[in-house]
């Protein structure tokens, strides 16, 4: 079956309410291929979804960059699925890799919150990837394989799941994997979703890739067979996300 190209915008913590407004003009006066051809979710901080909401184009959708692990309450600065789905926000990305280093989100507190979201009916980028250190080390597919598991043995549907394969050592560095590392990932990870959960969910879910995309580097990585899309950072926040838009095959 054909896995419709998926280009997530993850703008990260950054932007005021003008600087927000601008990018918002910018995407929503841009020729794109029809959401037939590519799902676009951007991803603001929460204190600018409901700015972005009102704004965006109707055939962009939009993601927070995190939620809560259960239903809200005493939980200070937290923000709940319950209170993205009131906003009207259908997506969310869990397990951003500079959730797990810097604020020490464990495999398990991951796909607890992959777990939580789906059930409330949110759609999630669950993200995974390894270290420079662990991929020197040749324990790349055993890492984001372990963090797979993990979502894994929490869920039981994936049809409202996209995985993003963000090797770490590539985010925000400018050292974009290749072609190659990254279609060998995306193919382990497709071979462990094939043999740890099932032939369908393996084929249907698209699994994308992030880490210093350009507009110059993403139409090779979107020919790769595994690549599915992109999740992009730095590139999402200027007039070239349009062209990674536009790489969609
Ligand atoms: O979530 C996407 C992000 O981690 C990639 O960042 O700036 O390398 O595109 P960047």
């Amino acid at each position: 079956m054909a896995r419709k190209f998926f280009v997530g915008g993850n703008w990260k913590c950054n932007g005021t309410t003008e600087e927000v407004k601008k990018i918002v003009a910018t995407l929503n006066e841009a020729e794109v291929p029809s959401e037939d051809v590519v799902e676009v979710v951007v991803s603001p901080p929460f204190v600018f979804l409901p700015v972005v909401k009102n704004l965006l184009r109707p055939d962009f959708q939009i993601a927070a960059q995190n939620c809560w692990v259960r239903k809200g309450g005493a939980f200070t600065g937290e923000v709940s699925a319950e209170m993205l789905l009131n906003l009207g926000i259908p997506w969310v990305i869990l397990g951003h890799s500079e959730r797990r280093l810097i604020l020490n989100e464990s495999n398990e507190f991951v796909g607890d919150k992959v777990a939580y979201a789906l059930s409330l009916g949110l759609k999630v980028i669950a993200c995974v990837g390894e270290t420079l250190e662990q991929r020197e080390s040749g324990s790349t597919v055993a890492v984001v394989a372990a963090q797979t598991k993990a979502i894994a043995e929490r869920i039981s549907n994936w049809s409202n799941v996209v995985v993003a394969y963000e090797p770490v050592w590539a985010i925000g560095t400018g050292k974009v994997a290749t072609p190659a590392q990254a279609q060998e990932v995306h193919f382990e990870l497709r071979k462990w979703l094939k043999d740890n959960v099932s032939a369908e969910v393996a084929t249907s879910t698209r699994i994308i890739y992030g880490g210093s995309v350009n507009g110059a580097n993403c139409k090779e990585l979107a020919a790769q067979p595994d690549v599915d899309g992109f999740l992009v950072g730095g590139a999402s926040l200027k007039p070239e996300f349009i062209d990674i838009i536009k790489s969609a095959t």
